[in-house]
């Protein structure tokens, strides 16, 4: 028989069906026996009773958590019986056979409740438990129907999604970079892309046009309740665009999306109200204000975007640039706006110069940034010259783009959102990795696959890698010494709890 998921099941009432799932909960109401049965698609009741005297034995040793297939019929339960709370609360199964797939551990926590209260360590390294509970389930299906949505919709405008490498050489971004040795190249090392950026320009080189990409993005960086160093952004580019039609088209997905997808969220204010970096930090004192008028409704979305940010800042700390005096606020790529072109290619009143950069702003979180690319040769160059990099630095680390702009490039531009960000703050989850199915933990570790890990003294070999000793044994140190702590935390948190 064909397996039925459950909540399609409970449609074909008096009718044979087969279901399979997890045993979600068991309970005796006299001498009746009843599971609530649970699939991806919801919970059905399943009755057992001792007049099938086999079947009811085998039914007696089901524990929570153990796989089932079950054929049987779907009753209309008796008025008194229905549950209004679960979808197929006027149905239940009436057993025919049973027969276990598989049985189940005590599981290492619960996960009928929302999760938020049981430890980080815990829910990372049983991750595929904690999956099992509804919130983040359904977290992940809303996931997938936010980039089906989007994926959708950037066909319908002619975009084409491209796959850019992961072995990569880096991009400035302002943060550390993730490095693997390269095997072939002893003492090279390839970079993970801390964005698509350079090659998303070099697909508005190569005439594709309309590019976009669902792409991991890889940032060695503290993780924070709205940062991963693995995370994902909905990455797009265009030919032949300013400004303007970049943000009318992000403006017009997120509309259309939250409309779609989100018919109970109200957005404050339509057309997304536009402020000035210099404004904002004047009225706000950051550059990117929660604009919400009820910060309480949690329906409420209030958007904006941050406009003419300064090009370039003194006295940073960002990574990846040298230690001249100036470096850019975003993007190195950006092209300033066209009134300070001219101070750009001449290296003049530099602190001045605003860029093309715009950010996207959801309910105080950037959700989103983009830029007008230099597309000549001469600008980009010269925004180089004005971070302090050398002639020969230029060539080696940028050459590439340089080299690719002199052969007709298309004027272009384009925007990122934060995937993750956006997910999130649609579900109102309070951190990111709320919305991500494997995220690292506070301190950036997998501890389900217990990554990073050491490798054996082989593939060091062949990664031409010498680990020094002095290091070996700090490390040693420091995961004993974080043992004990989490040890001692555990026996004080189990006092406390009596
Ligand atoms: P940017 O660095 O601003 O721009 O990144 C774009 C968006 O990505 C999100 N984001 C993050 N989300 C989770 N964890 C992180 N560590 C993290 N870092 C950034 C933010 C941010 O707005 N290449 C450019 C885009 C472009 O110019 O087109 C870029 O990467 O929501």
């Amino acid at each position: 028989m064909q397996r039925f998921l459950i909540t399609e099941a409970a449609k074909h009432i008096g009718e044979k069906v087969k279901v399979c799932g997890w045993v979600n909960a068991k309970r005796a109401h006299g001498k009746i026996l009843f599971i609530d049965l649970r699939d991806i698609s919801g919970i059905i009741q399943v009755v057992f009773v001792p007049s099938n005297k086999e079947i009811y034995n085998l039914a007696q040793e089901l524990k929570p958590e153990w796989v089932v297939e079950i054929n049987g019929q779907i009753v209309k339960r008796p008025t008194q019986m229905v549950n209004d709370k679960i979808e197929t609360g006027q149905v239940e199964l009436s057993v025919d056979s049973l027969k276990i797939l598989s049985q189940s551990e005590t599981l290492p926590f619960s996960i009928d409740d929302v999760g938020y209260e049981i430890g980080e360590d815990i829910r990372m390294k049983y991750r595929y438990l904690d999956l099992r509970r509804e919130r983040l389930k359904n977290n992940l299906i809303t996931r997938h129907k936010i980039i089906k949505f989007v994926r959708d919709f950037l066909d319908k405008e002619g975009f084409i999604e491209i796959e850019t490498p992961i072995l990569t050489k880096s991009t400035p971004e302002g943060a550390r970079d993730y490095i693997v040795p390269s095997r072939q190249h002893p003492g090279k090392f390839y970079a993970l892309p801390q964005s698509p950026q350079q090659y998303k320009q070099l697909l508005m080189v190569a005439g594709l046009e309309k590019y976009f990409q669902v792409a991991k993005c890889l940032r060695d960086e503290d993780p924070r309740g709205d940062r991963q160093p693995e995370f994902t952004q909905l990455d797009m580019e265009m030919s032949f665009v300013q400004q303007e039609d970049v943000m009318d088209l992000t403006e017009r997905l997120l509309i259309l999306m939250i409309k779609n997808l989100f018919p109970e969220k109200k957005i404050q204010e339509i057309p997304f109200p536009r402020i000035s970096y210099e404004e904002a930090m004047k009225k706000y004192k950051t550059d990117r204000p929660d604009l919400r008028k009820d910060k309480n409704d949690k329906n409420l979305l209030a958007f904006c975007w941050v406009i003419d940010f300064p090009f370039f800042k003194t006295g940073s700390d960002e990574l990846g640039y040298p230690d001249g005096k100036w470096k850019p606020t975003h993007n190195p790529f950006s092209a300033p706006k066209p009134e300070f072109m001219e101070d750009l290619l001449n290296q003049k009143n530099i602190g001045k110069i605003l860029t093309t950069q715009y950010d996207v702003v959801m309910n105080g979180f950037e959700i989103g940034g983009g830029s007008i690319r230099n597309h000549k040769r001469e600008a980009l160059e010269a925004v180089f010259e004005i971070i302090g990099y050398k002639k020969e630095f230029i060539e080696e680390k940028f050459g590439h783009m340089l080299n690719a702009f002199s052969f007709g490039a298309p004027p272009h531009g384009g925007i990122a959102w934060g995937l993750d960000r956006v997910v999130s703050l649609l579900l109102n989850e309070p951190n990111i990795r709320e919305v991500i199915a494997f995220p690292k933990t506070g301190d950036g570790r997998d501890f389900m696959m217990s990554a990073p890990s050491e490798i054996d003294k082989n593939q060091l070999n062949e990664l031409h890698i010498k680990i020094s000793e002095q290091n070996q044994n700090k490390d040693k140190k420091k995961s004993q010494k974080t043992h004990k702590l989490k040890v001692v935390k555990k026996e004080k948190s189990k006092k406390s709890k009596k």
